[in-house]
């Protein structure tokens, strides 16, 4: 008998394309990010950090402002980490497209992070945007040094020598060029790094850092929970949008950013014209493109912007548009607003992207495999940018 494999199916184990192999690795690398940066013994009551990052202490010391730069899936992590670190850590942050930034870079101010945000490491926007910080900063005095840090899953990279501190994400290479496990690993160094700062600096009260912290433990079976309940469905789902030529994705505060990233998936491979907005912003102009032939995919996650995203949601719906959402409401709560449901589990809303994404990775992912699409390697993108 012949066993029916190729050393091509066997890197893959078993997935048809790479992005599905990395969509399902996500739950387990944010296992390996918690293991290695949560303290296992802290509790609420614990008198040092709940977060074991391996960064010189004065790197985060008195900080008064924090950019971020990146591209692409990385800057939509950006947006993510902006809303944690403003809301969370109490501290201003602004987030640029580093392609901006280098050309037109802020005025400086003092004690500022510099977070350079890139899974390949390679991106020659954001390397030239961290080396000019690095060289306008240089020989200044005091709290006008240069302070800069990287994020990504590749420390041996340009970005590794470039910039003394780096959080490694621990999600190993990532080979399919739709960005997936490194986004979610880029996000749990925001929780992280968040969380860090918001310990030193007070700025969240004990029980809530417990309870960010006791989230942050659940959200590995919570993923797989997704993973194990969607993905037929989402399968079966994506032959509906075989001629479907564009997509509406909204979504509200740090679901926002998911709305953006859920938009760029289904255009970066399945060639499908995509647009994330801010939910609230759909009547300024966007609304006049919808009608029966536009689906709108909504995430709406309990919170402090629940009612106005469901509100927004049937606004969509009196256009005839169809509403899909990503929620945790079930079918007889969600009759009035969705005509189809991608559901998550109930989370606590600051920890919510990193579940509401990946029905919205899967759902491009099968409409792309669907319309026999190279998945992997996309038509005009590469995996790492390395010309500017
Ligand atoms: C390319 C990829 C995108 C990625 C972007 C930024 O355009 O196709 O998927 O998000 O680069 O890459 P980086 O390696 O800096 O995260």
């Amino acid at each position: 008998r012949t066993l029916n494999w190729n050393p091509v199916m066997v890197e893959k184990q078993g997935f048809k394309h790479y992005m599905l192999k990395e969509i399902y690795e996500q739950p387990g690398v944010v296992r390996t990010c918690l293991e290695d940066y949560l303290r296992a013994d802290w509790d609420g009551d614990s008198p040092f950090s709940p977060v074991q990052l391996p960064l010189d202490p004065s790197l985060l010391e008195n900080l008064q402002h924090i950019q971020i730069v990146a591209c692409g899936t990385s800057w939509h992590a950006g947006l993510v980490g902006k809303y944690l670190l403003e809301q969370v850590a109490q501290i201003p942050t602004s987030v640029q497209y580093a392609s901006e930034f280098r050309y037109a870079p802020p005025p400086l101010l003092p004690n500022t992070l510099t977070i350079g945000v890139t899974q390949s490491g390679e991106t020659a926007d954001t390397l030239a945007a961290l080396e000019m910080e690095l060289k306008r900063r240089q020989g200044l005095e005091g709290a006008l040094q240069p302070r800069l840090l990287g994020i990504t899953n590749r420390p041996e990279s340009s970005l590794g020598h470039l910039v003394p501190h780096i959080i490694d994400t621990r999600a190993g290479i990532e080979i399919g060029v739709a960005a997936t496990k490194t986004f979610v690993a880029q996000l749990m160094a925001f929780y992280l790094l968040t969380l860090e700062l918001a310990w030193q600096r007070q700025s969240c009260d004990r029980p809530r850092l417990a309870e960010l912290v006791t989230g942050l433990r659940q959200l590995p079976a919570q993923m797989e929970q997704i993973l194990e309940s969607q993905e037929r469905y989402i399968e079966a789902l994506s032959h509906d949008f075989a001629e479907t030529q564009d997509f509406i994705f909204l979504g509200r505060g740090i679901n926002f950013p998911i709305a953006l990233e859920g938009a760029l998936k289904l255009k970066e491979i399945s060639y499908i014209h995509a647009e994330g907005y801010p939910a609230g912003e759909m009547k300024h102009g966007p609304i006049a493109l919808l009608d029966a032939k536009v689906p709108v995919v909504t995430i709406a996650m309990p919170g402090s912007v629940f009612e106005k995203v469901l509100s927004n949601a049937q606004e969509a719906r009196a256009r005839d548009a169809r509403l899909i959402g990503v929620t945790p409401l079930d079918e007889a709560e969600a009759q009035h607003t969705f005509d189809n449901l991608l559901p998550v589990p109930e989370v606590d809303e600051l920890l919510s992207p990193i579940l509401t994404v990946m029905p919205l990775q899967l759902l491009a992912y099968h409409i792309a495999a669907r319309r026999g699409l190279d998945v992997d390697q996309p038509r005009n993108l590469a995996k790492s940018v390395t010309v500017e």
